[in-house]
């Protein structure tokens, strides 16, 4: 029966014609690509288990077993179907007969099917992409080790605060990612849940062993209630919005990366790889990759509105609606994915610009938060008065365009006279090494904070982190391929054996 064609096996019953444009407005087989390989496990793991329970007879089962068997691993979907599980079936029927291919979708629904299949392609997905989040987080650690003892100067509405370091600042992007990579981790757990057995929507007369289906398919559990397991897309909402935070965090490191290495600031010349130069400005070298990470995480968070958008307040159990969010999950993952693999590279290939980073934390008065800790430590002035003091002489110096460290010397007197009604005197020396960004970054003592003698702690630190990410994601693929390995075997083991009817 090898290659015969077949009418459409959805029609002729209830429905009995439908427009082409109906057709083509409602498949979903333009986006169906990537679920295609798991559903051709989920039809293995099935009929493995209705073969067990004895619902069709062995050699009915070997035919369907043989048929799924056979397809390629990259299958071309005709187009004219509604979907990868409406083709799958046609195909089969057209390959080994009605009689055999006939009993595929006995006790299962492509609701079920739709949403394992899912579960099934964002699990892979969730490794791939926390494979890349680790080489990103090694990327960190390696540009915290090469210049991490920089000063760097330290913004907050991006005007100059506190001088930090460059350990400090991108140990707050490691952290981010620590965060992400974690929610991503927690993600999986929720999303590797099979709900296979819930059919349509009630269960079914038909004995499935859902554990066993689960098992071959590499699931840990089962989602429990059967109309919960095919109506919700809770799972992909989670993962959306997972990507939707992870993206942020990326967005704010590549908005950083397009400023720092402008002339304005200068503190970062990114890899030529990384860059584009202008089509009629030939000085230009562009920070186009920083730029489309920074875009990304809007298209993301579009793809991510528009899931959640289509998937509130619908009736219970299954809707169409539900297979339109698929395109957005796709997107939204191949954005993700592709921005923190190249953030990762990115950032490998930057060069901090020591000269550049000294003079600018030099030329700010942002050590004056120190100098007002000094008043009140040393001259028992109340925070709220040395603030004013320090805030005074920060005007003398902008209006007479001196160093603080000038005006502090000429004008400290007057100005702690003016507040407190008495005048403090501190001796140069003392005033110099208060105003040392180095020195105070060195006075720091509140765990997390920027002193450069945390780091050596934090690094390694860090490194144990990467190296339990490293061995979660090793113990999952393994886990997945010897499910794999092990469905592959009990189809072939099946095949092997002689049966008589
Ligand atoms: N193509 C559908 C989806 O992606 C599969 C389930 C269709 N179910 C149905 N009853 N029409 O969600």
């Amino acid at each position: 029966m090898g290659g015969q064609n077949v009418d459409n096996i959805l029609r002729g019953s209830r429905v009995k014609r439908s427009s082409k444009k109906a057709n083509d407005f409602t498949s979903s087989v333009s986006f169906d690509g990537p679920l295609s390989r798991h559903v051709v496990a989920i039809n293995k793991a099935h009929m493995l288990s209705l073969i067990r329970s004895r619902e069709v007879r062995a050699k009915v089962g070997k035919e369907c077993l043989g048929f799924l068997d056979r397809l390629p691993p990259h299958m071309k979907v005709d187009p004219s179907t509604e979907d990868v599980h409406h083709w799958l079936e046609q195909k089969a029927v057209a390959s080994i007969g009605m009689d055999a291919a006939g009993f595929l979708n006995l006790g299962k629904s492509r609701n079920d099917q739709v949403a394992a299949a899912l579960r099934m392609e964002i699990r892979d997905r969730v490794l791939q992409i926390l494979r890349e989040a680790k080489a990103l987080q090694t990327s960190l650690v390696r540009v915290m080790a090469r210049y991490g003892q920089l000063l760097l100067p330290g913004y907050t509405h991006l005007q100059r605060a506190q001088p930090t370091t460059v350990f400090h600042h991108m140990q707050s992007h490691f952290e981010a990612l620590a965060e992400d990579t974690e929610r991503l981790i927690q993600l999986y757990g929720r999303v590797n849940l099979s709900p296979m057995g819930a059919a349509a929507f009630a269960g079914t007369s038909v004995r499935v062993d859902r554990t066993l289906v689960a098992n071959l398919l590499g699931f840990d559990g089962l989602v429990n209630n059967s109309m919960y397991a095919v109506s919700s897309r809770s799972f992909v909402l989670e993962t959306l919005a997972d990507l939707e935070i992870l993206m942020v965090d990326l967005s704010k490191i590549a908005e950083e990366l397009v400023l720092w290495s402008s002339s304005e600031f200068g503190f970062v010349e990114l890899g030529d790889e990384y860059s584009a130069t202008s089509s009629i400005m030939p000085q230009k070298k562009n920070p186009v990759v920083a730029e489309t990470i920074r875009a990304k995480c809007g298209s993301v968070i579009g793809e991510a509105t528009a899931a959640f958008s289509i998937a509130k307040a619908l009736p219970n159990a299954y809707n169409l609606d539900l297979q339109e969010m698929t395109p957005h999950l796709w997107r939204a993952l191949d954005d993700a994915t592709q921005s923190v693999s190249l953030m990762g590279g990115m950032l490998a290939s930057a060069k901090f610009e020591p000269v550049k980073l000294s003079e600018a934390v030099k030329a700010d008065m942002s050590t004056a938060t120190e100098l007002a800790n000094e008043l009140v430590r040393a001259h028992g002035v109340p925070f709220r008065q040395a603030h004013q003091i320090v805030g005074e002489l920060v005007r003398i110096a902008v209006e007479a365009q001196v160093t603080l460290e000038a005006a502090a010397e000429d004008f400290l007197g007057e100005a702690s006279k003016k507040v407190t009604n008495r005048a403090i005197k501190i001796d140069k020396v003392r005033l110099q090494a208060v105003l040392d960004a180095l020195k105070t970054l060195m006075l720091i003592g509140s765990a997390g904070g920027a002193n450069p003698r945390f780091a050596e702690r934090q690094a390694v630190q860090n490194k144990k982190e990467i190296q339990k990410l490293s061995s979660w994601l090793e113990e999952k693929e393994n886990k997945l391929n010897e499910s794999r390995i092990h469905l592959r075997n009990e189809v072939r083991s099946h095949l092997k054996r002689e049966v008589r009817s």
